[in-house]
Parts: structure tokens; sequence; C-alpha cells
């Protein structure tokens, strides 16, 4: 049997439009996706959104839409603004929506295999809950009384639900992750679980009484499926569980990454859920961190919200996939520079590996005809990339490849091949090869560019190449 990779990102909330937070995970996922398929894996890659409970239901009644209408086209934009940034869905790259027919079904054996499993009780919620979050939250959750994130009093609830008994699972959880089954990443992400499952977690509702938009609850069909339960389970459903062949083949999840505002879901109630229903974990959960925009966080409020297909039309897809993950580390918060976007595109894009290309091939043609020799050792080393994007270490792959092109430029500079046409030809060769590498190395974050410099350089005949890149 090949090898087989499943990477999922959250699927998202459609109470409002796509952002670049939404554009950000996802994005970092198709690279890691693409990479993996590169290198032979068959790859299962899932992103999508999460269309019911209160919260979406809420912005279609503030539109004078049925849930289902609206979240019908909303999903579709969501969907549309992860195609211009290059994410195909053409083949083995899942859109997964919560009100696929097959979504339902599957939720539905999932919960009877909790309720087998003893898992569930029924009992009274008494306490606050966050429409924003759509969780429950207790008073050291809050602050002055207001959830922290949204900054809305979150609403009293006082309902009958069925609940899962965290309090049986929670050990297992914290075992699986101490001895590595269950890789929770970075490091201080998997700091903060094992904290959280040092304290005693109160056993989490798993239906809710009140909302009537979502998956009915088989034993109680007046009751909904809790968003979150059932939206985790889009992993699963998404693959044919229970007996779908891809469920067999892909499951456990190698990677299910999102930022780290829901680690909690993530790494503590997922795992305890499939732990109940007779399922493994996934293998790794990696919480990337939250960025700010222009030193600001990203918020309607104030306004800076940034529709990541305006990006893609100022600066290409590409560009703007470059832009998104040159930023910061990836694990660590950082700011999301937009109103440097135009400085950087031009000073690492159009001057740096733009030039590079157009010169090189240029030299190529002027010198040597357009002819290489490929045989030639690149001259532009760039060994560590792979292992870095599998660290999911992006800033690192791409400083690497960054710091190769700044070379090569200062190469031609300080060789001056116009100057000594005769004996340049294996120079530019090397380059030539460099190129082919950084071309490789590069196309996982950039597609179009990437696999357009490996196919130029790798040419027969290697001829004068307009700007990859225009100036802006
Ligand atoms: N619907 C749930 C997820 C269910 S998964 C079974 C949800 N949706 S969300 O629309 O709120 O998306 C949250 C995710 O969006 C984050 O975990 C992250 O992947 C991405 N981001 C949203 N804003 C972001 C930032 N400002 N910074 C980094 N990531 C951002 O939660």
């Amino acid at each position: 049997m090949g090898k087989k990779f499943y990477i999922t990102t959250p699927i998202y909330y459609v109470n409002d439009v796509p952002h670049l937070g939404h554009a950000y995970t996802t994005v970092a996922a198709d690279v890691l996706a693409r990479h993996y398929r590169r290198r032979g894996y068959e790859v299962r890659f899932l992103t999508g959104t999460d269309e019911h409970g209160d919260k979406n239901a809420d912005a279609a009644a503030k539109v004078g839409l049925t849930p289902q209408q609206y979240v019908d086209g909303r999903a579709a934009e969501f969907k549309q603004t992860f195609e211009a940034l290059g994410v195909e869905f053409r083949t083995h790259n899942i859109f997964m929506r919560t009100t696929a027919p097959f979504h339902r079904s599957a939720v539905d054996v999932f919960m009877q295999k909790l309720d087998a499993a003893g898992a569930l009780y029924e009992g009274d919620y008494e306490g606050r809950y966050c429409r924003g979050c759509e969780d429950f939250k207790t008073e050291k959750d809050l602050v002055d009384g207001r959830c922290p994130i949204h900054k809305t009093e979150p609403e009293l609830l006082r309902e009958k639900n069925w609940f899962f008994r965290l309090s049986v699972y929670s050990g297992q959880v914290k075992r699986l992750i101490e001895s590595g089954e269950l890789v929770v990443a970075p490091e201080g992400r998997r700091n903060e679980v094992l904290s959280l499952l040092d304290q005693e977690l109160p056993d989490f509702s798993v239906t809710r009484q009140r909302v009537k938009w979502g998956v009915p609850f088989f034993k109680d069909p007046s009751q909904i499926v809790y968003v979150w339960v059932e939206a985790l389970q889009n992993y699963i459903s998404a693959l044919g569980y229970p007996n779908g062949v891809d469920f067999k083949e892909f499951w456990p999840a190698d990677v299910h990454l999102m930022a780290k505002d829901i680690l909690k879901f993530h790494a503590v109630y997922w795992p305890a859920m499939l732990l109940a229903a007779g399922e493994r974990p996934p293998a790794q959960v990696f919480a990337h961190g939250f960025f700010t925009l222009n030193g600001q966080k990203m918020s309607k409020t104030v306004g800076n919200v940034i529709d990541p297909r305006s990006l893609v039309a100022q600066y290409g897809a590409d560009a703007t996939r470059y832009l998104l993950l040159s930023q910061f580390p990836f694990g660590n918060d950082g700011d999301i520079q937009a109103d440097r976007f135009t400085e950087k595109y031009n000073a690492d894009l159009a001057n740096g590996l733009g030039n590079l290309v157009s010169r090189t091939a240029t030299l190529i043609e002027q010198n040597c005809d357009g002819k290489v020799d490929h045989t030639v050792e690149p001259l532009l080393s760039i060994s560590g990339v792979g292992a870095a994007i599998e660290a999911l270490a992006f800033d690192r792959a791409l400083d690497e490849v960054f710091a190769a092109i700044k070379l090569g430029n200062q190469l031609i500079d300080r060789t001056k091949p116009w100057e000594k046409k005769e004996e340049s030809a294996s120079f530019l060769s090397g380059l030539a090869s460099g190129l082919v590498a950084i071309g490789h190395a590069l196309t996982p974050f950039v597609p179009t560019a990437g696999a357009h410099i490996v196919s130029v350089f790798s040419a027969e005949l290697i001829t004068k190449q307009p700007p990859l890149f225009a100036r802006k």
C-alpha cells in the first residue's frame, strides 16, 4: 500500500464573509498537501464550512433568508475564495459542508456508538453560553462578566442536554499526549493542553434543546447535536465513516491544523469522543498562532477585515500565498503587515526572485544561445526546505529559498557574466540548475510560478523571460 497523508483545516463558520484568517490556515494546509503529493503520497486534504448552530441561523435571519439558502450562498463564497488562492477541489481536495446529507448519517452512527459505549447521559445544563464562540462558559472564562473574545455577555441557559462523560476519557487522552501517540504541537500548546487536562474538566453537552438548526439527536429528536460535537465529526464523515474506503485508508488524520483558539475542541474533546466510539485519535493536532492585521485585531467593528479575494486581485494567487505565509513563524502569534505587502512583494518577488529568473534566462540566451549543460551541479543549495515544510516551519523553508535567491543575484553581480561571455557557460548552467531546485522548492507555496521556473530552466533551450512578478 502506498504512503498516505490526511490533513485538515477547521471548517469555518459561514456567519460572515471569508477573511484572511480562514485564508491563512487553508493556504498553509494546501502547501503541506502539495508537498506530500509531490513526494508521492496519496493525499486527502479537507477544508470547508461549518453550517449549523445559532451563529449561522442568526446571520440568515438578519438578511431574511432561510438558514439553508443562506449557508448555500456563503459556502459557495468560501469555496471560490479558496479556489482563487490556488486551492483546487478537482481531485481529492475536499470542500466539506456539514449540511451534506452524508454528514448527517455519519453523525447518527457516531452518536449511536457513543451511546452504546455508555459515554452519554441525560442531564440539565445551567450556565452561560457564548453564541460567538458557540461554547459553554464558566465564570473563570469571563472578564467582567463578558466573553473576552466577543465582548458580549453570554446568555444564561437552562435546558435539558445530553452530556459526554469526559471525566471517563480525559486521563486516557492525557496519556496519549504524554506518550506522543497524539502529538500536540508546538510545544507550548502541548503544555497548555496538558495543564488543562490536569484540571477537573467538566463533562460537556453533546446536544442542545433550544437550538433548531442542526442534526437531530437520534435518541431524542427534540434535541439537536451540539454544533461543535457535530462539526468535529466532519473529519471522518468526509472520508465516508463508518464503512467508506477512504475512512479505512486515511483515518487517523496525520494533521488537524487550526489556530490556538479552538485547540481544546481538537486536542481534548475530539480525541475523547473518538476513544469512546472505538476509533483512533488523530496523529497530530497543530495549532498555529493568532495574528493581528497591521497591528490591530481583525474585526468588523474596527473595519479592517480584508477579503482575500481583493488581495488576489491586486497581487495574484501565488504572491498572496507567499505574502501570507512569509510574515512570521507559523506556530507563533504575529502581525500580518498588509500595509507593507507592496513593499515586500517588490523586494522579494519582483526584485528578488523575478529578477534572478529573468537575468539568468537573458544571460543564457545571450551568452550561450539558450543552451545549458543540465548535468552541472546547482550553484544554489536549498537542501533543508522539505524538512522545514514537514515540520510546518514555512517561514524557515521560505527563508532558505530566499537566501539562495539573494545569493544567486549576488553571484551574478560579482561574476559579471556579460563581461566574459566565453567563460560563463558553466556558471550559468549552475545557476539554471539552482533555479530548477528553487522552482521545485517553491512549487507548494507559489504553484504557478514554481512550475513555470522548473519548466523554463529544465528546458532544452532557455529563452529570455518576461518579468515573473511585475513590479507594483
Ligand atoms: N467552525 C469552527 C471550527 C470547527 S472545526 C471542526 C470555527 N470556525 S471559525 O470560522 O471561527 O474559524 C476559526 C479558525 O479560523 C481558526 O482556528 C484559524 O484556523 C482561522 N483564523 C481565524 N482568524 C484568525 C486569525 N486572526 N489568526 C489566525 N488564524 C485565524 O472555529
